[in-house]
């Protein structure tokens, strides 16, 4: 199969779907690679990186989706990527198709097939192909925490592990799934005092086992949250409700318990945030301040460490890549329900029953199509 990798053109997108590493083994399983030229260098990788492997430099996009059988991206297609895709073609990227009408017809015109990464599922209901960036935002968090609450970034200049004869920060995460464990287990590294609340008893029981002695659990509730919210100096926002808005665990009139020049990181922003008074914000001008607060809420955090997040990212793409170019995309869907699953469109008709039904249109079973 020839499989095409274009360079991201969504401001401020630095990653890139395949590292020379992928191209090599996608290359020895008999595959042909086509990388557009530049297109890992945001993330650390040349194009001799790529030619060193085997892979060809096409010189523009177009000589990328005009030849290949699958074509590897990192987020939706945008611009003039639309006319460029082909009848046919394989899309694997991020689609987060619920979130556009306009992308969601744009892939039904152009008859291709979209595999949407976040929506490859496994039989336990993890998202594999999202778990990776919720390890690097949640990772990322307590680091962004700490940095605005130094004095000169408008924070109350409190060190988060503080040093002997000083207590420590307290840092409280909302939600204790792959983004709350990974912020937590860093604040926690940092030396801060950490506590983490979830509405799930189980991941509770789970975290107090696992967790280092500076981090307690605490069920989520709005009690907890008052009692606790006076001492906190950095909040970190982890909750999700699959398919819903995030609760607003921390209302506006809630933030006024909070010490001036403390910080709050909503990760969960990308879902409408669980503190009232985030909205999103860019890694040009990631924050603002509101009572005294400073907020943190950049919607796509991994978006500033492009070579750890390529790497996090390509990890767990790359497997699925090399069987759906090994097998053809039919073959794959049919063998492997995790693939079955990223069908969003194909032949012009939505296979996604949620992205379906967010845009009112007709859903097709993938059974009805592949067969
Ligand atoms: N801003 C970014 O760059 C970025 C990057 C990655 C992920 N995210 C977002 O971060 C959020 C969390 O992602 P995740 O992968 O950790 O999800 P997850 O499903 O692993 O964890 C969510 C946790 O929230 C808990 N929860 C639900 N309701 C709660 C409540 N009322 N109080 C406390 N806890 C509650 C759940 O029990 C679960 O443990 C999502 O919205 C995700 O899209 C944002």
């Amino acid at each position: 199969m020839l499989i095409g990798v274009p360079k991201e053109i969504k401001s401020n997108e630095n990653r890139v779907a395949l590292l020379p590493v992928g191209a090599s083994t996608l290359i020895q399983n008999g595959h042909k690679v086509v990388v557009e030229t530049n297109a890992g260098a945001g993330s650390g990788f040349s194009d001799n990186d790529y030619k060193s492997v085997g892979a060809e430099i096409a010189s523009t996009p177009q000589e990328i989706f005009a030849n290949s059988e699958m074509v590897m991206k990192v987020k939706e297609p945008i611009d003039h990527e639309y006319e460029m895709i082909r009848e046919g073609q394989i899309v694997f990227t991020y689609f987060h198709f619920a979130a556009s009408k306009e992308l969601t017809e744009g892939m039904m015109k152009n008859k291709c097939v979209a595999i949407a990464y976040e929506t490859v599922q496994k039989a336990d209901r993890s998202l594999p192909l999202l778990i990776p960036m919720s390890e690097v935002a949640g990772r990322m968090a307590p680091q962004e925490g700490a940095k605005y609450l130094e004095k000169v970034m408008g924070g109350r200049g409190i060190l988060l592990g503080g040093v002997p004869g000083t207590g420590p920060a307290e840092v409280m995460v909302l939600g204790g799934g792959i983004v709350g464990t990974n912020a937590a287990k860093i604040a926690a590294g940092f030396g801060a005092r950490v506590m983490i609340l979830d509405s799930n008893l189980y991941r509770l029981r789970y975290l107090d086992d696992v967790m280092p002695k500076n981090v307690n659990t605490l069920m989520s509730n709005e009690y907890y949250i008052r009692e606790n919210l006076h001492k906190a100096d950095l909040v970190i926002g982890s909750v999700l409700i699959p398919g819903a808005k995030a609760p607003k665990l921390i209302t506006k009139d809630m933030l006024k318990i909070m010490k001036e020049g403390s910080v709050v990181v909503d990760v969960s922003v990308d879902q409408g945030g669980c503190i009232e008074t985030c909205h999103p914000t860019t890694h040009e001008k990631p924050t603002y301040v509101v009572d005294g607060v400073v907020h943190y809420c950049v919607a796509n955090m991994p978006g500033a460490v492009p070579h750890t997040s390529t790497l996090a990212l390509t990890n767990a793409t790359l497997p699925y890549a090399v069987e759906i170019a090994n097998k053809g995309f039919e073959k794959a869907i049919k063998t492997n329900p995790e693939i079955k699953l990223g069908l969003n469109v194909i032949d012009g008709k939505i296979t996604y029953k949620g992205v379906a039904e967010a845009f009112n249109f007709e859903y097709h079973s993938v059974d009805s199509i592949i067969n």
